[in-house]
């Protein structure tokens, strides 16, 4: 009977739980999509190209508390796995990265509980994102509950060469052949090059757009003034 009631307790607290971090999703999903239309509307221009979530699997979860040497509760899920709720946002450009992040900085309503920039500093395989674990205050009736989301940002370059690593990690069980490994660590200086070389392509149109706009509103200075070189 006892037991009964402490499954029915622990089944409670886990909904509740699951609730909270969809909840928290949702929440830092609304955020981002603002913060991007606020920068389409200032800069005319997105800085995301899309945004993917997800929400951990009881199994994963599971997998992660053993992995770390935590027993399998939900008072351990809540404080030691931070990636429950994941949101993944893919941005053209390196620059953008930063941009967003530093936006979702700003936020007041959201705290920066942890910050893994591994673009300044790629992990040996060549793996590169910038990581923040955040945490937004979810209200219920019974009150505030602060709760955490992972936020992964990347280029579409560095989302393409992580989803091929992360099939390879899976395929070979975390021990792929060293020539696979080597092979993945050349891809990742490859997607290195291009990001930094589309960065500057881009640059240079954004100069090129900007120089042009000075002109034009040169020459509409001058037209309106009724004494551009082309009336005389
Ligand atoms: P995990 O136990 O893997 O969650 O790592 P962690 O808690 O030490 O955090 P970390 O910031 O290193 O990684 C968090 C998440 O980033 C992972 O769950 C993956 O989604 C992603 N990630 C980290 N390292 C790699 C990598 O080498 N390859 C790929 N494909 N993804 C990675
Ligand atoms: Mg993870």
């Amino acid at each position: 009977m006892n037991s009964q009631s402490n499954s029915v307790d622990n089944a409670e607290r886990w909904e509740s739980a699951m609730f909270l971090y969809h909840a928290a999703l949702k929440n830092v999903k609304t955020k981002i999509d603002i913060l991007n239309g606020e920068f389409k509307y200032i800069h005319n221009y997105n800085p995301i190209e899309h945004v993917k979530s997800r929400i951990k699997s009881p199994d994963s979860i599971m997998r992660k508390l053993q992995k770390n040497n935590h027993e399998v509760n939900i008072k351990n899920m809540v404080q030691y796995v931070h990636d429950i709720a994941g949101v993944r946002i893919i941005c053209s450009f390196v620059s953008d990265i930063y941009k967003i992040s530093r936006m979702l900085m700003l936020q007041s309503d959201m705290d920066i509980v942890q910050v893994k920039d591994y673009i300044a500093q790629p992990k040996p395989n060549g793996y590169k994102s910038l990581h923040l674990i955040v945490r937004v205050p979810i209200y219920m009736a019974s009150g505030m509950v602060d709760t955490k989301v992972e936020i992964q940002i990347r280029t579409i370059a560095m989302d393409f060469w992580a989803s091929l690593e992360h099939k390879i990690h899976y395929k070979f069980d975390g021990q792929a052949p060293e020539h696979i490994a080597a092979d993945l660590k050349e891809c990742a200086d490859i997607v290195a090059r291009l990001d930094a070389r589309m960065l500057s392509l881009n640059d240079t149109v954004q100069n090129a757009n900007r120089e042009r706009q000075i002109s034009f509103s040169g020459f509409f200075v001058n037209t309106e003034g009724g004494s551009s070189d082309e009336e005389e």
